[in-house]
């Protein structure tokens, strides 16, 4: 081991960038997500866009992976990926997931609740034509989360696909959009002592949004 017990255990941060509190955070939880996305481009944080996806297989298995949020708005929050991956199978088998972004530089994390959809296919084909032609090429080359013998198979379907659809590679129709339907927001903001701001919003009786403090 390089690096010591010690090192680790002194390893913290005293958080004081910011704060959320219930009169400045919006009433509306896409309001607050969309101000602190915007705030992340802006202040040109890396990846600003990558979320944690995690889902459940039907073994009862948690599984997590980083993906890029393409879209989101009153419907929801989206994603594009291969439907036949493990994320795929395990959303098949239960719709319910959670995404977590993490914008380290401003001390914050979203968390984000729901139950998951496909997007439609036409939306999902305008996203993939907007795609660069060797990611429209990728979509087809890679059988996502399968074993494969090396990265040859990988490079070899690559060209094989290339040759076959030249300039114009339809959608696979493994390949689309997911849309998590959000039923509960949660909005970290980190401070000092370890006194940190979380707001949550959960749906409530009247199916607005009910906002509420949860100790740090
Ligand atoms: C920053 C980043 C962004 C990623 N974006 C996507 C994405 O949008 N869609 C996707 O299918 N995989 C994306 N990946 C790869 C996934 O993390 C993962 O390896 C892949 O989707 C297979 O996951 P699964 O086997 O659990 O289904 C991304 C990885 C990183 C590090």
């Amino acid at each position: 081991m390089n690096t010591t017990a010690q090192q680790i255990a002194d390893l913290r941060k005293s958080y004081e960038r910011a704060e959320l509190n219930e009169d400045a955070s919006q009433a509306d939880p896409l309001r607050q997500f969309d101000q602190w996305l915007t705030q992340a481009i802006d202040g040109k944080i890396p990846e600003p866009n990558a979320m944690t996806l995690a889902t459940v297989g039907s073994d009862l298995r948690p599984s997590t992976r980083v993906v890029l949020l393409k879209g989101y708005d009153a419907r929801g929050i989206v994603w594009y990926t291969n439907y036949d991956s493990r994320k795929g199978q395990e959303l098949a088998g239960n719709p319910l997931a959670a995404l977590q972004f993490h914008w380290v530089e401003l001390e914050r994390v979203v968390r984000i609740e729901g139950r998951v959809e496909k997007t439609s296919g036409q939306d999902s084909d305008a996203y993939y034509a907007s795609r660069p032609l060797d990611s429209r090429i990728g979509a087809w080359a890679s059988p996502q989360s399968q074993v494969v013998s090396g990265r040859a198979v990988l490079v070899a379907n690559a060209a094989k696909y290339g040759a076959q659809f030249m300039l114009n590679p339809p959608r696979p129709p493994h390949w689309g959009g997911y849309r998590l339907v959000p039923d509960e927001w949660q909005f970290w903001q980190g401070r000092k002592s370890r006194l940190h701001d979380r707001l949550r919003y959960r749906i409530g009786p009247d199916a607005g949004w009910i906002r509420e403090r949860l100790a740090p």
